[in-house]
């Protein structure tokens, strides 16, 4: 199989791995990088399961080649924070009920961390607008809504 080496930085860490030229980015994160709280969805672009920062922009991972990355900046939910030291973003969807079964919720958080980054106050509007390419099977939007606003009113680290 034709492929290459490639280098990310991944949530801060610099890591190299071959990856065959067809592998896509949601399958280098989960199964090279071993970073599995990034979801395989639709694998089609309609899900955001797989939303994942690269250099600073949201991306659906299974819309990507990995070998495309190279040399990339890429965040994972991985990169947040983790049981008992959570990022105040996820500390907003547990506080809100933002999720339930939890598949969409990777997706979620990194959605709400680049929307806290770009707005500080967004309408619902502008929150439903920011949520659009991410599905959610279980809550109806209405806590993850709030767990949004939640999250994007505190001040970093609060
Ligand atoms: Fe990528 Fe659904 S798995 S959008």
């Amino acid at each position: 199989v034709p492929g290459r080496e490639i280098t990310v930085t991944v949530n801060g860490v610099q890591r190299s791995a071959w990856c065959a030229d067809r592998t896509l980015l949601v399958h280098f994160v989960r199964e090279q990088l071993a970073l599995p709280g990034t979801h395989v969805g639709c694998l089609n672009g309609d899900c955001g399961a797989c939303t994942v920062l690269v250099d600073g922009a949201l991306v659906k991972s299974c819309l990507q080649l990995a070998a495309a990355a190279d040399g990339a900046e890429i965040t994972t939910v991985e990169g947040l924070g983790e049981p008992g030291n959570l990022h105040p973003v996820q500390e907003a969807f547990w506080a809100e009920d933002g999720f339930q079964c939890g598949f969409c919720l990777p997706g979620h958080l990194l959605v709400t961390l680049k929307l806290a980054e770009q707005k500080e106050d967004p309408s619902e509007e502008e929150i439903r607008s920011a949520l659009a390419g991410n599905l959610c099977r279980c809550t109806g939007y209405q806590s993850i809504v709030a767990a949004v606003r939640r999250a994007v009113r505190q001040p970093e680290g609060a």
